[in-house]
């Protein structure tokens, strides 16, 4: 039998599900099939056209000509407004250190399960190793094993849960963090510059940034047709930045214009969302999107993501800037730190999270 996360909570049995793959049985246990409605239709899902989705190439932004850095402006709000995804290139990101953290993460994740769960996400929490986000013992499960750590602010972090093996993990994840914190800083201001914002708008208002990274390892499924990696939902966050692994295994879908499209990955270039955050703030203007993962016959795939949201103690509202006659006020000002806490003490469910924020059309 696979070996097990069992909760206090009523959460029912956990199997791991890398250690269902190990175990070799074709039958998914039923707390991993999907009602039919949200089973992937994985023959529906139309091939992607290459470059779908827009590229932005960072290095024109900072270093580009005054034409280049429009063209590229434009594209960032096209993305933002259309997708509310893009994959950015010439990120500056030592490409050894994207290597690195997937390694470290790989080697994580390959650990023996005994050893994992010596860091075990406990119930209603989202840190450590294990299933976020399960609340009942008759909810589905994703087809995915996570690991997560809050970094920033400090007091977020549960020393605990960092493990001592692989021994250059912690180190890793420290310098990727920094180095995506950066990138973070830069897309926000390149991302209010194409609002037509001036200065440094959500820099000044955030605060110091609350941030935090989760690895997703997905092992194949034998029944990818049955199960979902990831349940659809939006980001909670202001930013999200996802690696995808090397293995260049696709998985990660966005709903567009209510179809799943596929994000192919691209060499060295990083997945950027929009979180729940950018959505309010500009009322509704840039989109949160909704993406969910599905997984893979034969391959496992690993993501390593990257969340980054404004201090807990900031209020969140639409930007004056982006509110008139015309876009009245989609979303009421909330604290951000009950929209975290809303976030992550419910079950994800596409875009149903940012119900807490918005304003119902009558009003
Ligand atoms: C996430 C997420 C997608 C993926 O972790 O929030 O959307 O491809 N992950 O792992
Ligand atoms: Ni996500």
């Amino acid at each position: 039998m696979a070996p097990t996360l069992e909760f206090p909570l009523n959460v029912g049995q956990i199997d791991d599900v890398q250690e269902l793959k190990k175990s070799r049985k074709t039958k998914i246990p039923n707390r991993f099939v999907r009602d039919m409605n949200e089973r992937p239709m994985l023959a529906t899902i139309p091939l992607p056209s290459p470059g779908s989705l827009p590229i932005i190439d960072l290095k024109k932004l900072m270093k580009g000509s005054k034409e280049e850095f429009h063209y590229e402006i434009l594209k960032l709000s096209t993305s933002c407004e259309e997708w509310g995804f893009f994959q950015v290139i010439n990120h500056g990101i030592d490409v050894d250190l994207l290597d690195k953290i997937e390694e470290v993460a790989m080697e994580f994740f390959m650990l023996p399960i005994e050893e994992k769960q010596k860091y075990p996400m406990a119930p209603g929490t989202v840190q450590g190793y294990g299933q976020a986000f399960v609340f009942s013992e008759h909810q589905k499960l994703d087809w995915c094993n996570m690991f997560a750590l809050g970094l920033l602010p400090h007091f977020i972090r549960n020393p605990k849960l960092w493990p001592t093996n692989p021994p250059s993990f912690s180190d890793t994840v420290e310098a990727y963090s920094l180095e995506i914190r950066k990138l973070c800083k830069d897309l926000l201001k390149y991302i209010e510059l194409s609002l037509g914002l001036n200065g440094n708008v959500f820099e000044d208002m955030f605060g110091e940034c609350v941030q935090a990274i989760r690895m997703n390892y997905y092992p194949a499924c034998p029944r990818p047709d049955l199960v979902l990696g990831l349940s659809p939902h939006s980001d909670g966050s202001a930013l999200t930045v996802l690696q995808q692994g090397k293995s260049s295994t696709v998985g990660l879908q966005i709903l567009k214009d209510n179809v799943w499209v596929p994000i192919q990955p691209v060499k060295n270039a990083l997945v950027i969302n929009i979180g729940d955050t950018i959505e309010v703030l500009t009322n509704g203007k840039y989109k949160s999107c909704e993406h969910r993962a599905v997984t893979h016959k034969e391959r496992d795939r690993l993501s390593i993501v990257t969340f980054y949201a404004p201090s807990y103690e900031i209020e969140i509202g639409p930007l004056q800037e982006m509110v008139d006659e015309n876009n009245p006020s989609k979303y009421r000002t909330y604290n951000h730190g009950e929209y975290s806490r809303h976030y992550v003490t419910n079950k994800l469910q596409g875009k149903k999270t940012l119900d807490f924020a918005k304003i119902s059309p009558k009003k």
